[in-house]
């Protein structure tokens, strides 16, 4: 069976689970081979559980079972070297980059350490910066062939709306994540204008709600217990059940593919009508 993605090469990030996970299966089952890296271990500013090694054997596991390869890395995307010397690796056995996902972040806007500054600085550090390094360490094998190619930054619901929207719901953590989440689409604008003379497409998805670990834990559950305000903000228009990562994944395989050949520039909600409210 041939896909639109054949012979093509995607880096991912954050792919151990969730949306990233859901991002590397597709793009697999419809071609491509697989650079994918994920930290893989706990930042004391983050609540709940975050991704282990056995997610991201997990990721490889389902990646192969589709007849593709991948190579799937513990990496910080706050280690700019380790992400050009993964994307380097990578390109080494797949021969070339078409396509990149910058989809890591972390939500240090739950549990009490929120309240701590560190919480601000770590949700800039990866949910911004984080994004920036994972580009530009890909970007010279982007260019390399001269083929063009396609990136999409995973920002959130949150990079056009507070994610705190009462004097009792801010912390740090939720400024931080609507900061960074906010400062990607000018990081988007940045490269969306820079490169569409090299034919390489630049976008930007924001959710709202989608069911992965990040929101769906212990932590979270409290905060919007104690706290109606701060989840009755998180609530979109629609009356629909939180979006599936695969939703999400639909969009950037829009983005990537021939569906999108025109689109660069473009920062999509997908939040059933959040941020119209
Ligand atoms: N789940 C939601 O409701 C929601 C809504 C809007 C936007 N988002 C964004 O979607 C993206 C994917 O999140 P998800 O929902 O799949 O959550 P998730 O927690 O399941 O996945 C995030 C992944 O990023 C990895 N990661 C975190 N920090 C990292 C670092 N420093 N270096 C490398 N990897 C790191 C984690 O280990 C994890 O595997 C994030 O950018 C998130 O902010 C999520």
């Amino acid at each position: 069976m041939t896909g639109q993605f054949d012979g093509k090469v995607v880096f991912i990030s954050g792919a151990a689970r969730g949306q990233g996970r859901s991002h590397a299966v597709r793009f697999a089952e419809e071609g491509a081979d697989v650079i994918a890296v994920d930290l893989c271990g706990q930042l004391d500013s983050v609540a709940y559980p975050m991704a282990t090694r056995e997610d991201l054997d997990e990721t490889v596991n389902l990646v192969e079972k589709t007849g593709r390869s991948i190579i799937a890395e513990q990496v910080d995307v706050r280690d700019f070297d380790r992400l050009r010397e993964v994307v380097g690796r990578g390109v080494a056995e797949f021969g070339r980059l078409d396509f990149v996902l910058a989809n890591a972040g972390i939500f240090p806007a739950v549990g009490p350490q929120r309240f701590d500054i560190s919480s601000f600085v770590d949700a800039i550090d990866v949910n911004l910066k984080g994004v920036y390094f994972t580009i530009e360490a890909a970007l010279p094998a982007l260019l390399s062939h001269g083929e063009g190619g396609a990136i999409v930054i995973t920002s959130s619901a949150a990079g056009f709306k507070s994610v705190s929207s009462t004097f009792d719901t801010m912390s740090h953590g939720a400024a931080g994540y609507t900061a960074a989440k906010h400062g990607v689409i000018g990081v988007m604008r940045h490269y969306a204008a820079s490169l569409a003379e090299k034919n390489i497409r630049v976008n930007s998805v924001h959710p709202g709600g989608v069911a992965t670990p990040m929101i769906i834990n212990e932590a979270m559950g409290s905060l919007v217990g104690d706290q109606p305000a701060f989840g009755e903000a998180q609530q979109p228009k629609l009356s629909m059940p939180p979006m599936e990562p695969s939703e999400v994944t639909d969009a950037i395989v829009y983005f990537c593919g021939h569906s999108g050949r025109h689109l660069t520039g473009v920062a999509l909600p997908m939040d059933g009508g959040l941020t119209l409210k």
